[in-house]
């Protein structure tokens, strides 16, 4: 790894396909940066841990996920790509972040909130304490810049919090992260309500649009998107939530600027645009699909690339949890 480079450091959990959002949101400018940046991009799958999950589902959900990081068209050669729970350093420097944490941030967190309505009064405690391992990922790796969604800014600005508080208390230890949301595609949102975000943990499978969806079911969900009664393709967040939304997965997968979208489609009616949309997306994730199918074929290679993967990010998390160890006055140690 080249020392010149800034570092990245992010993850998606392993909790459901991956989505339209998280590929516009997450996985695109991850694609965008590798080659300027040392990166280290992880299948969060303690994170998905948070809620129940079948084991066998799990498993398989795992390996796709790890196969779609590199059908998205990030390089296992040139980033360290590999399972958060092949690392146990994250456990452990989670539990030591976690010392230094308060339930009051904590819960006052916008995602456990939502969660623990939910789920009332047995809301796990994992989902309390969810953005403190999500610090101890990035914290690990002497992070320069992470690059997620907008729904992630509230768990980085925690992590920023949490390695200033611990440089405060024992000196300086770790680099304060910043976050990198893109300007187009931060939040996609749901096509069966639109004033949700898209989440590939849904129920229902109209809400979301998987990358490894086929053209037939993508422009499918598409057509069925909930729009309004107006029939007018401008873009008014607070009036016009799903066309709003569908203006932006249209201008994030072309790249054309939402006014000239307005423009190409003023006069026309919803059909012709939920067309169109469907097409834009059909285009972009057709290479991931295509790329998915064959990687799949050779499992041999995903867990090769995993395990070199998980060798390497050991290495540098393990440097930095001795050093955490040591400043914590942990009895001193070789290991
Ligand atoms: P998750 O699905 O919660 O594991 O999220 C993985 C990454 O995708 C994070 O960087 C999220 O911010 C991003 N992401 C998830 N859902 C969306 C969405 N609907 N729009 C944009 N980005 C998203
Ligand atoms: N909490 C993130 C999400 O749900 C996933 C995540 C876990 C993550 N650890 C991370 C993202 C570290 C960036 C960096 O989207």
């Amino acid at each position: 790894m080249s020392d010149e480079k800034k570092t990245i450091f992010s993850g998606i959990q392993p909790s459901g396909c991956v989505t339209i959002g998280n590929y516009l949101g997450a996985l695109r400018s991850w694609k965008n940066l590798q080659d300027d940046y040392n990166c280290y991009f992880c299948v969060v799958d303690l994170h998905a841990l948070t809620v129940k999950q079948d084991p066998a589902e799990m498993r398989r959900r795992c390996i796709e996920l790890y196969a779609e990081y590199i059908a998205c068209g990030l390089d296992p050669e040139k980033n360290v790509m590999f399972f958060q729970s092949h690392v146990p350093a994250h456990s452990e420097l989670s539990w030591l972040l976690t010392c230094i944490s308060y339930m009051g941030e904590m819960s006052r967190m916008t995602q456990f909130k939502e969660k623990s309505k939910k789920a009332g009064s047995n809301v796990g405690l994992g989902l309390l304490c969810y953005p403190v391992l999500m610090a101890a990922d990035i914290l690990l790796y002497n992070t320069d810049l992470v690059p997620v969604g907008a729904d992630q800014k509230q768990h980085l600005e925690l992590s920023r919090t949490l390695a200033a508080r611990f440089n405060n208390a024992y000196s300086d230890t770790f680099k304060v992260p910043e976050p990198y949301i893109p300007a187009n595609g931060a939040r996609i949102m749901s096509l069966t309500d639109p004033t949700s975000k898209m989440s590939k943990s849904a129920e229902n499978p109209n809400a979301y649009v998987s990358i490894l969806d086929e053209p037939d079911v993508i422009m499918k969900k598409f057509a069925r998107a909930v729009t309004d009664s107006d029939n007018k393709i401008v873009h008014d967040a607070q009036n016009k939530p799903g066309v709003t939304n569908l203006l932006e997965i249209y201008s994030a997968c072309t790249g054309e600027p939402i006014s000239s979208i307005e423009d190409a489609f003023a006069g026309k009616g919803y059909g012709d645009f939920k067309k169109a949309v469907g097409e834009a997306v059909v285009e972009t994730t057709q290479p991931i699909r295509d790329r998915f199918k064959t990687i799949m074929q050779d499992k041999a290679y995903i867990e090769k690339c995993y395990t070199e993967g998980a060798q390497k990010a050991s290495c540098t998390a393990n440097k930095t949890l001795a050093k955490v160890h040591r400043k914590m006055g942990l009895a001193p140690h070789k290991l």
